[in-house]
């Protein structure tokens, strides 16, 4: 059982004091790796880890194809700003490989996992002589996995899954009593610029949450796009998530006077504090027709948009 902290009690100092003490203890003289994907948690946990360790910490960044536009050299260029260095592996033929065919929700899940895991950390490991993978899971992602709502694909100790068995390393979780606010509070704390600790969610398998069906590279472009003009548009309205999502459906439109069987956009805007219960933002009616017109023109093949009105439950803020 983990005993949350939550935002409210969470004393940063002593927290960080604590960890990096933690994290120095498990390591020892040795090496380990972390995974940054450039999401809160996970920018969080490259900072206590640096604190930590040093140079004794590689910082890597994934890149599976299934990230945003530009988000490699974003996340890159923010960290060598506070001088943490990010080595980019590109592991995208990986990715699409284990995704091929594969269109159930929690098979898709965990292919990613075992790809992050088991092929791409595994050998990730063992070239650079590390014992340790130091990631930013938290308790929402524990207790929706434990839950059996969704196999998030970061939490195994919780599952009975021994990391050291399964792939060959450990994990180590300093973030696990924490929920988002909590995890915010902790990134400012740590030095993190606004931009990076009130940045919103994005799930660890990344735009193929995204995908309802196959996850192939052209749908993960298509739902890229929609996501790129969803982010642009729904900034600065004060909302916890928003994103984009591809149907597998299509629909009969029409374009040029003729009839197009066309794809379908689903665009979700989530009112939130820590993703466990979250409500659609009452955005206006003519913002709603813009997103509308701007996935239009910027997703070839796109005729549906829509928006989500339904809470979470029984919805949940990801579609798969
Ligand atoms: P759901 O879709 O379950 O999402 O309502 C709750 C919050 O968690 C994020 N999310 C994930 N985060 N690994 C993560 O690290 C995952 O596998 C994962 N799936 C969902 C989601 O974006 C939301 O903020």
């Amino acid at each position: 059982m983990i005993r949350e902290i939550t935002a409210l009690e969470l004393r940063p100092e002593k927290f960080i004091e604590e960890k990096v003490e933690e994290i120095r203890c498990s390591v020892g003289g040795g090496r380990a790796i972390n995974a940054l994907s450039g999401g809160v948690d996970s920018s969080t946990v490259t900072m206590l880890g640096h604190l930590a360790l040093g140079e004794r910490l590689t910082t890597v960044f994934i890149q599976n194809g299934l990230m945003r536009a530009g988000e490699a050299e974003q996340v890159t260029s923010f960290f060598r700003v506070l001088g943490v260095p990010v080595e980019v592996v590109d592991a995208r033929e990986e990715f699409f490989a284990a995704l091929k065919g594969v269109s159930d929700p929690e098979a898709k899940r965990e292919a990613i996992t075992q790809t992050f895991y088991r092929d791409v950390f595994g050998r990730l490991i063992r070239e650079r002589g590390a014992k340790y993978l130091l990631q930013g899971t938290i308790l929402t992602d524990v207790d929706e996995t434990v839950a059996g709502i969704k196999r998030q694909h970061n939490v195994f100790a919780q599952l009975g899954i021994s990391p050291q068995e399964a792939f060959g390393y450990h994990i180590l979780e300093p973030l696990v009593q924490l929920r988002k606010d909590g995890v915010r509070k902790l990134g400012q704390a740590l030095g993190l610029p606004k931009d990076l600790f009130q940045r919103i969610p994005f799930p660890g398998p990344a735009l193929s949450a995204r995908v309802i069906g196959e996850a192939t590279p052209e749908r993960i472009e298509m739902v890229r796009k929609a996501t790129q003009v969803v982010e642009r548009l729904l900034s600065g309205h004060g909302a916890f998530q928003y994103l984009a999502i591809l149907h597998e459906d299509r629909v009969t439109g029409i374009r040029d006077g003729r009839r197009d069987f066309g794809r379908q956009i689903e665009v979700r805007c989530w009112d939130s504090v820590d993703a466990r219960e979250a409500a659609p933002t009452r955005l206006p009616f003519g913002l709603l027709e813009q997103l509308a017109d701007e996935i239009i023109q910027a997703v070839p093949g796109v005729v549906s948009v829509t928006y989500n009105i339904a809470n979470k439950p029984p919805s949940t803020i990801e579609a798969v």
